[in-house]
């Protein structure tokens, strides 16, 4: 085997977004060596990317607010299939985990008399999130950053992992190669928390960075780790529609949290007309009441535009598929109307919401202070990932962790806006917390070097086939098949069909080729890329098939209504010993009487 360089740390931790970064901060702290490998730039993880806020119950702006309130609309988001331990942990530890960013720097919105400002999203019952303008994430990452270099974490950047290393049962390290020269790396490690994010890039439209192609996802699973609910991906109701070159570029909930509001072709108003019978009594049926509510009115109701995502981005669909959508096949989204309310809408709007302004101005010659914005679904979340354990965020296989986007349970159906942000703080933390415990009670294990051999062969095989296929042709055409047939509406003969698709893909995958040499070489990155979009577009699909209703972010047209045969049940995701895909149900532990009592009290 060639002499591959090697690195050895206590905790490897695999993404250096909000939970890759508070994962690290936390090891460090406990008194291991640490090594974050970023598959970007540190500082450009997709979660600067994030706008609107991090929900915690705070309660600065209305002091109606706390944990249990939190939690308890956590549940109904993500109706009743969450992991309640997860949905507790965060409602509970969500506020610390926001005021530690505050004494490690950032710089918060704030009330008049100077606490952390909350703004009002969907599903939330009172306003709940704290901001930074419409640039929440960015700050989330300065700051972590900030905190984190001073720790001595040693950060790789620029790296990709393609394979888990294990001894026996346990993960050991991880193995990848470095975009920039094309060299690999062994990376040894005691523990590994994996905090990849997304997949957002398995679909056509999305409002997701180019690097959340699932490779934490995909590395759990082919490592022998359990997903579950992966047939629930959010698509968020307002991604940008015009010009192509940006469809799927998110525009943040915030412009709604702010008063903006949805209207169609007609000029219609129209989720006015979509008030689930579950959420009327705390919906507005009127504009005075709606826009009361954006204001801090605690009597007033909320405007339906701030009704679940799922639920809004389904109504959006429909109004656009019954001919009353925009030119570019949108809906329109107004925060300039607010101009009939406020006496200095326009001056507010740019203070409030500066990204959105400069995002429409620049790149659609839109100025959102006077003219409504074209928006439609955009694919930006998956509440599905690895199964971990609730406390210590330990997936099945020892030693593999696993924080934010690419872990599940705490959103169940449907994830709140804003529970992401607290998400990554409050489980990153408790990875990093854990993963060094697991690193201080066993030593460096022991690694396979002909497995390592056969992963570099494989990774370079596109080189030995430069007349085969591009890879770009394989990645357009699956997010063609996930974006149709696995999308917002779905039915089971599309789904087959896509798995019909994705079996092909896999054996073009298989054969493509790229030119040129290992130095910076997209081409080669996209073919090994694929392996890991296919594995999560097949978890997808596979489970989206499995679950014969709809609920929260799946909904089938077959089966449009929820089914209580399903009510309490995970998708759960394994390989099998042949290299299958195994699907199956498997019951969620039952809910302690002190929750149930917490859901009842707040329904
Ligand atoms: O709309 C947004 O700003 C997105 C927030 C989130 O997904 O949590």
């Amino acid at each position: 085997m060639p002499d591959y360089e090697t690195f050895q740390h206590d905790v490897l931790v695999i993404g250096s977004g909000g939970a890759g970064l508070r994962a690290a901060i936390e090891a460090s702290a406990a008194g291991v060596s640490v090594g974050m490998v970023c598959k970007c730039l540190l500082g450009k993880a997709h979660t600067v990317m994030a706008e609107g806020g991090i929900a915690a119950a705070l309660a600065n702006v209305d002091d109606r607010d706390n944990w249990k309130v939190h939690f308890a609309d956590t549940m109904r988001g993500g109706q009743y299939v969450n992991n309640w331990r997860m949905a507790e942990l965060h409602a509970k530890e969500a506020p610390d985990r926001v005021r530690e960013l505050e004494a490690w720097g950032a710089v918060f919105d704030r009330t008049e008399d100077g606490r952390i400002l909350q703004r009002n999203f969907g599903g939330h019952k009172y306003p709940r999130l704290a901001h930074v303008g419409d640039r929440t994430g960015l700050e989330m990452i300065r700051t972590l950053q900030d905190h984190g270099v001073h720790q001595g974490i040693d950060v790789h950047m620029e790296i990709c992992i393609i394979a888990l290393l294990k001894d026996g049962e346990r993960v050991v390290g991880a193995f990848g190669y470095d975009r920039e020269r094309g060299r690999f790396k062994i990376f040894r490690a005691k523990a590994v928390v994996l905090a990849t994010g997304g997949i957002g890039k398995a679909y056509k439209i999305t409002s997701n960075s180019w690097d959340c192609t699932g490779d934490g996802h995909s590395l759990a699973y082919h490592a022998g780790a359990t997903l579950i609910d992966m047939e629930y991906v959010q698509f968020h109701p307002t991604g940008m529609v015009w010009p192509p070159s940006v469809a799927g570029m998110l525009v943040t909930e915030g412009v709604r949290g702010e008063g903006g509001i949805l209207t169609n072709a007609d000029g219609k108003r129209f989720m006015f007309d979509f008030i689930p019978e579950n959420y009327k009594a705390q919906t507005a049926d009127n504009e005075e009441e709606g826009w009361r509510y954006t204001q801090g009115d605690k009597n007033a109701r909320r405007p339906p535009e701030l009704l679940t995502r799922d639920h809004v981005a389904r109504c959006i669909v429909r109004e656009i598929k019954e001919g009353r959508g925009t030119p570019h096949g949108g809906v329109y989204l107004d925060i300039s109307w607010i101009k009939k309310r406020m006496s200095n809408a326009e001056e507010h709007i740019k203070r409030k919401l500066p990204s959105m302004h400069h995002q429409f101005k620049a790149l659609g010659d839109v100025d959102i202070t006077k003219e409504p914005m074209e928006v439609g679904p955009t694919t930006h979340y998956i509440m599905g990932g690895v199964h971990v354990n609730a406390d210590t965020q330990m997936s099945d296989v020892p030693g593999l962790f696993a924080a934010g986007e690419c872990a599940a349970g705490i959103n169940g159906a449907n994830r709140l806006g804003g529970n992401s942000l607290s998400d990554l703080i409050v489980f990153g933390k408790r990875a990093g917390e854990f993963a060094a415990k697991f690193a201080k009670e066993n030593s460096l294990g022991r690694i396979d070097n002909d497995k390592i051999d056969t992963h570099a062969r494989e990774a370079l095989k596109p080189f030995e086939n430069s007349a085969g296929e591009n890879p770009y042709s394989v990645q357009r055409d699956l997010q063609e098949v996930m974006q149709h047939n696995v999308g917002i509406v779905r039915d089971e003969g599309e789904m087959r069909s896509a798995l019909d698709h994705l079996k092909a893909f896999w054996e073009r995958a298989a054969r493509v080729g790229v030119t040129g040499n290992r130095d910076f070489n997209p081409g080669w990155h996209t073919a090994l890329d694929l392996k890991n979009l296919l594995t999560v577009s097949e978890a997808i699909a596979g489970a989206a098939l499995e679950r014969k209703e709809s609920r929260g972010a799946q909904f089938r047209e077959d089966y449009p209504e929820k089914d209580e045969r399903f009510s309490k049940v995970n998708t759960v995701i394994r390989k099998a010993e042949d290299g299958s895909m195994e699907v199956r149900l498997e019951p969620l532990p039952e809910m302690p009487d002190y929750l149930k009592q917490v859901i009842e009290e707040n329904k």
